[in-house]
């Protein structure tokens, strides 16, 4: 589906992910509508400023909670896309917070699901993390009822639209909250040594364009119930800080609750469903709404003791590599 003259819904347009995509879209593509819903009306208005030199002309701001049924039905009228980025997402806050992760995460994704099938938009994609993979906290068991809801509602829009798919993936580097931020404030600050949780501890690791282009990409290929996931390569904590701070030094400060030692994108038991795309896997839903036959189903089964885990990746990103990237991605005007 092209972006081109389409009405694109972003719920948490104003986050690391949401203002990424809305950047790529004005740069890009010449959307008809391109709304932002989110909470923070001073969030709002600094997107706008910093977006007023692309293209304006498309842009809408629409202040309003994913827990608010209303105003989501109000605000996806005459919209083809949503792209489902809002969320809380800090593993701290939803363990001291539980009731507040499950309104945002879960009721705001039964929401979403509920808006666009009243206001008849085309198609729904929705953010999900590694952290749904056998969840071992709320954020990513929240993620997980949130990516549930969306596959199977395919069977309340009856096979027509609004199909919905889900996108998961790992860490994002220099993401709000994400450590990168955090060792380059203490560098920043004059910090000598760098807190590291544990030195075995590894992550997945995307960028946010990466996160972009897979998300777009995924727009085209769903059909319906999918949870799309990209090959990434993993990094390890102690490259980050070796990255950002080559001469300081680390003290381990112990794994937080709710945290793993590594993350895992597809479990072996979402093998037997999952299809390798080349480029991605893809993890078909159980009851698919579309004909299976049709194309023969596309790709390769992954077969039944494959598993995509952070550890165990083929591919990984060294000190050198994140420096590299992180360059990038820090450098002035960078996505
Ligand atoms: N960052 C990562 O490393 C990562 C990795 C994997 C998956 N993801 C997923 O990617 C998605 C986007 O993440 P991100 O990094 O862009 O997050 P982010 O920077 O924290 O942005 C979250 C956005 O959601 C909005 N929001 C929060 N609660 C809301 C509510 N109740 N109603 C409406 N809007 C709300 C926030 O704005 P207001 O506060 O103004 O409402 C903000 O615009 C999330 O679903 C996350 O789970 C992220």
């Amino acid at each position: 589906m092209s972006l081109n003259d389409a009405s694109i819904l972003v719920t948490g347009g104003t986050g690391s992910f949401g203002t990424a995509f809305l950047k790529h879209c004005l740069e890009r593509y010449r959307p008809r509508r391109l709304i932002v819903f989110s909470r923070d009306e001073l969030k709002q208005s600094e997107l706008s400023q910093a977006l007023g030199t692309t293209d304006p002309g498309c842009l809408r701001f629409f202040i309003g909670d994913v827990r608010d049924r209303d105003r989501l039905e109000m605000a996806m009228r005459g919209v083809d896309l949503v792209v489902h980025a809002a969320a809380l997402k800090q593993v701290t806050a939803a363990e001291y917070n539980p009731f507040e992760c499950i309104q945002t995460n879960v009721i705001g994704a039964e929401n979403v699901v509920h808006g666009a099938i009243r206001a008849g938009v085309k198609k729904v994609i929705a953010l999900s993390t590694d952290k749904a993979a056998s969840p071992i906290n709320l954020y990513g068991a929240s993620k997980l009822a949130s990516d549930k809801i969306f596959t199977a509602a395919n069977h309340l829009s009856g096979g027509h639209e609004p199909r919905f798919a889900v996108v998961r993936y790992g860490n994002v580097l220099n993401s709000r909250g994400s450590v990168v931020p955090v060792f380059a404030r203490l560098l920043a600050d004059g910090a000598t040594s760098l807190p590291i949780t544990d030195p075995r501890m590894t992550r997945f690791c995307i960028t946010l364009q990466q996160a972009v282009d897979f998300v777009v990409s995924c727009l085209d290929l769903m059909r319906g119930g999918e949870v799309f996931v990209p090959k990434i390569p993993s990094m390890s904590i102690l490259d980050v800080a070796r990255a950002l701070g080559p001469a300081a030094d680390h003290r381990i400060v112990g794994i937080r609750p709710g945290e793993k030692l590594h993350e895992t994108l597809i479990t072996s038991d979402d093998a037997r469903a999952t299809r390798d795309l080349g480029d991605r896997f893809v993890i078909e839903p159980s009851f698919a709404v579309w004909d299976r036959t049709r194309d023969g189903g596309a790709g390769t089964p992954v077969g039944e003791d494959f598993h995509y885990a952070s550890d165990t990746n083929d591919a990984w990103l060294s000190a050198e590599d994140l420096r590299r990237l992180l360059q990038d991605t820090l450098a002035p005007g960078a996505g």
